[in-house]
């Protein structure tokens, strides 16, 4: 190919050879999840993976499990076998194929559409062949989306030594939580040794090899002004060629569409069929054809046009009358091409390979290969030439780099969807249904529930634009930042998505968290979050250091190396923070709090609870998650707002619980629930202990009650609290718990008694040696009465599941 002389014969030969012996290689058709053999509509046979005694399925490792599932709704034009069933992983699950040595086609082939059971865009995976890695954080339904297709088809060429298992393996991105694997076909082809791989000995005319250790994805494979020819129709090998429509710009304006047959003198009849040769785009004089064509940046691409002049193409007729100028990408890769010098007459199909590196771009990671044909160059020379540019066919591969990579691994942009009420409803539907037992299990899991209520009256959201509220950042640098969202580098996990440690701009640690895109509302709460958290800064409050909104939605914040107030009160591995210690931290939270409450904010967290407290490397405590957060009522004539209920049981102020009226006084409430936490390391909700009081609210009510608060105060603070102390802080702990909002203190007055509770102790300590009195007697005594204001409507609210009817 690389001259036009004489080795062209004995190319031809070599490949003439080779089409004979490729013949009967095998062939593997596998319709995933299926578990009989069918036919598909173009008569091919597919072997269902899941038939009895199918031998390519290797993961039975205990922990690779697979699910076996059928689209819930086949839309009516795509066809059956395979796209009908897929196997989904929820971990890393290998397919094993024991192929013959040679090239392979390898084309994989996925239906987004719904799984029982499995939402998109839950799907978000990697898919690695042998050395290779094809896909990353790959997600069929928003890439099928953004081109507008149904199904999604990859393809790819990879060389199998001998001996060699090929294994393909389907692993679950760890962001978002959740995010599941699927495939519904697999299609493995043998292919002609010298199609695509071109070997050192014969490269392409500007010295570009592809050898064996390379792999190739296909991009795009058209048929130039022709039809669209399915799998059936092509020479063999099962390919697609897509009519051009969608990336032809030029202002060419002649198409030739002939019967002639074509002359497979120079290319092996495989190499593309003659409907791809027959039909064309051309063009004359003074204009040129154009394609753009959508590739990734940052790899280097394989272009392969096949020219064949015809006999209705006028004015074509002798040598060197049709020499044009071939132009890919930035221009630098300019040829001169001169088909009938190539292929010797008319009629006679040839093709002509170049390769041009695509520059890394953007944060989408889209690009745009221009092609142009046509009679104008930029070194002046060819400019009189007398041209007729034609191009019948074209394939586009992407090449895999140093790194046997692939995938470029980003995702299409995805439209923040509106806020869908249907949706909503359904979820109270089968939260309703929901047996006691699945739901104690979800409140023992301390994960946070989204309550709703029918009507959301007074909430309108307004649409945020998040363009300029924060530094974007893109999937590629989050994926940097965390090691590919390494799952060793979780350090929180939780309904919302996943929390990871990163590092940024070379140095800085950040959380990043990584929403999930299932949970309901979760735009919201991500538009919510950062438009809230952009406005502040604050001590007491973490700080927000940017966000990415690529398929995934993700928030980076600063890095608190002390983890969250749960940990330390729970599942500690340090020593148990000493009573001033947690004095010190309610103080800050209650700063944080009272900030939020204030006349320039107005916000209500709605989420207050310790897992959302964060510390610092000093233990200095800062506010987290704003996902819940809202605007307070702005009129001074109100003092609440009504909403659905949201927050997390154990923390939810009883009255805004019953009456969805929320008031800055229901964070006052959940922070009462978390000073007793803090004080007797218990769980807000824990129905191991007792059936009667099962929220630590009515617990510790109960306690005081009866006299026993010593008993059920952390063990690790035994003799640390002084009384004088002990008695402010459970006084004002007490009062924020109360059932009527009204007489709740303001988050000031909890301040200020906090402080007064530290001063308390301080004074006991610089006091040192005398261990003072008992606590319990301090409890026993008249001032028993200061803390206890029976409330003859308390109700034990937080635990009854009547709440659901
Ligand atoms: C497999 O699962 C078990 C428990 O489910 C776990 O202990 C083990 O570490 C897992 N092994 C691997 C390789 O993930
Ligand atoms: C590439 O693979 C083909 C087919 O397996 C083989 O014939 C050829 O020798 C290989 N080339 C190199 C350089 O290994
Ligand atoms: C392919 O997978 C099988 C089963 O998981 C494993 O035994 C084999 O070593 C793997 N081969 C390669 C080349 O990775
Ligand atoms: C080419 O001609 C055939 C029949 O003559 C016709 O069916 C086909 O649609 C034409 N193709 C194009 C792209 O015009
Ligand atoms: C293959 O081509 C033939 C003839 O052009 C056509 O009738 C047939 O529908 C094509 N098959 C498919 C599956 O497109
Ligand atoms: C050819 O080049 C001339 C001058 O640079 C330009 O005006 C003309 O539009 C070009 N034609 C095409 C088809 O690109
Ligand atoms: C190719 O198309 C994209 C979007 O359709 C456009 O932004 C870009 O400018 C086009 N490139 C050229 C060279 O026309």
């Amino acid at each position: 190919m690389n001259s036009p002389t004489n080795p062209q014969f004995v190319h031809f030969f070599f490949i003439f050879i080779n089409y004979l012996c490729f013949t009967d290689a095998e062939n593997i058709f596998l319709n995933c999840g299926s578990s009989s053999n069918s036919i598909d509509l173009n008569g091919r046979e597919w072997a269902g993976d899941s038939t009895p005694g199918s031998k390519f399925i290797a993961s039975h490792q205990p922990n690779e499990t697979s699910i076996v599932s059928k689209a819930t709704n086949l839309n009516p034009s795509i066809d059956p076998v395979p796209y009908l069933t897929a196997r989904i992983f929820q971990s890393p699950f290998t397919y094993s194929f024991p192929v013959t040595p040679g090239h392979k086609f390898l084309r994989l082939f996925f239906n987004p559409s719904a799984y029982h059971g499995f939402q998109s865009p839950g799907d978000f995976f990697t898919v690695t062949a042998g050395p290779f890695t094809l896909l990353t954080h790959f997600s069929p339904s928003l890439t099928a989306q953004s081109l507008g297709l149904k199904t999604l088809d990859k393809e790819f060429c990879l060389h199998i030594q001998e001996n060699q298992v090929l294994n393909i393996t389907f692993s679950p991105s760890s962001v978002p939580l959740g995010a599941f694997a699927f495939v519904n076909g697999i299609e493995i082809i043998s292919m002609p040794a010298h199609l695509y791989y071109i070997s050192r000995a014969r490269p392409m005319p500007n010295g570009f090899a592809v050898p064996n250790s390379t792999a190739l994805e296909l991009m795009h494979r058209l048929n130039i002004g022709g039809d669209s020819i399915s799998p059936a129709n092509d020479s063999g090998l099962y390919r697609r060629w897509l009519d051009d429509e969608a990336c032809f710009v030029g202002s060419g304006d002649c198409v030739v569409n002939s019967t002639a047959p074509i002359k497979y003198w120079k290319i092996a009849p495989y190499v593309a069929p003659a409907k791809v040769y027959q039909t064309a785009r051309c063009t004359n004089k003074q204009k040129s054809l154009s394609w753009n064509l959508t590739v990734d940046s940052g790899f280097t691409y394989f272009v392969r046009l096949h020219l064949c002049e015809l006999h209705n193409h006028p004015e074509v007729t002798k040598h060197g009358r049709n020499k044009f100028v071939v132009r890919i990408g930035n221009g630098k890769t300019d040829a001169v091409e001169d088909v009938i010098t190539w292929s010797g007459r008319r009629g006679v199909a040839v093709y002509r390979d170049h390769v041009v590196k695509m520059p890394k771009v953007g944060n989408y990671g889209k690009t745009h290969l221009f092609l142009s044909l046509g009679n104008n160059n930029s070194n002046n020379k060819l400019r009189a030439l007398d041209s007729d540019p034609i191009l019948n066919g074209l394939e586009v591969f992407k090449l895999s780099d140093s790194q046997s990579n692939l995938a470029a691994g980003v995702n299409p942009v995805s439209k923040i969807p509106e806020a869908d009420k249907s949706r909503d409803r359904k979820l109270v539907f089968i939260i309703s249904g929901a047996t006691l037992a699945a739901f104690t299990l979800i409140l023992l899991l301390g994960l946070t529930i989204f309550i709703f209520r029918r009507k959301e009256s007074n909430e309108k959201d307004k649409s945020v634009t998040l363009r300029g509220l924060c530094r974007r950042f893109t999937l590629e640098e989050l994926r940097d930042a965390t090691n590919n969202f390494d799952r060793a580098l979780v350090i929180g996990n939780g309904g919302f998505g996943r929390v990871f440690k990163g590092c940024i701009d070379g140095g800085t640690p950040v959380a990043i968290k990584a929403l999930k895109p299932t949970s309901t509302q979760g735009s919201k709460e991500f538009e919510a979050e950062i438009k809230m958290l952009s406005d502040l800064r604050y001590r007491h409050l973490v700080s927000l250091i940017g966000c990415c909104d690529e398929g995934v939605k993700i928030i980076v914040y600063e890095y608190m190396p002390g983890g969250t107030l749960r940990d330390h009160l729970y599942s500690t591995k340090g020593p148990p923070l000493s009573w001033k210690q947690r004095l010190e931290i309610s103080i800050g939270v209650a700063r944080g709090i009272k900030y939020l409450h204030g006349e320039n904010t107005k916000i209500i967290h709605r989420d207050i609870k310790p897992s959302n407290i964060l510390l610092d490397d000093n233990l200095v405590a800062k506010i987290s998650d704003f996902g819940l957060s809202r605007f307070g009522p702005t009129s001074l004539s109100r003092s609440h707002v009504t909403t659905g209920v949201r927050g997390t049981f154990g923390y939810v102020d009883p009255e805004y619980f019953e009456t969805s009226r929320l008031s800055v006084k229901s964070d006052v409430y959940s922070f009462g629930v978390v000073l007793f936490e803090m004080l007797c390391a218990r769980p807000a909700v824990d129905l191991r202990l007792d059936d009667e009081q099962p929220t630590l609210a009515e617990w510790v009510r109960h306690c005081i009650k009866v006299g026993k608060l010593k008993q059920i105060m952390d063990p690790n603070l035994k003799g640390q609290i002084s009384p004088g102390c002990l008695k402010a802080y459970v006084g004002i702990a007490l009062k924020c718990l109360n059932n009527d909002r009204h007489k709740r203190p303001t988050m000031a007055a909890v301040l200020k008694k906090l402080k007064r509770a530290l001063e308390l102790q301080e004074c006991t300590d610089a006091a040192s040696d005398d261990n003072g009195e008992d606590e319990e007697e301090i409890m026993n005594n008249n001032d028993k009465q200061l803390f206890l204001k029976p409330n003859k409507n308390a109700k034990v609210v937080h635990s009854c599941p009547t709440f659901w009817n």
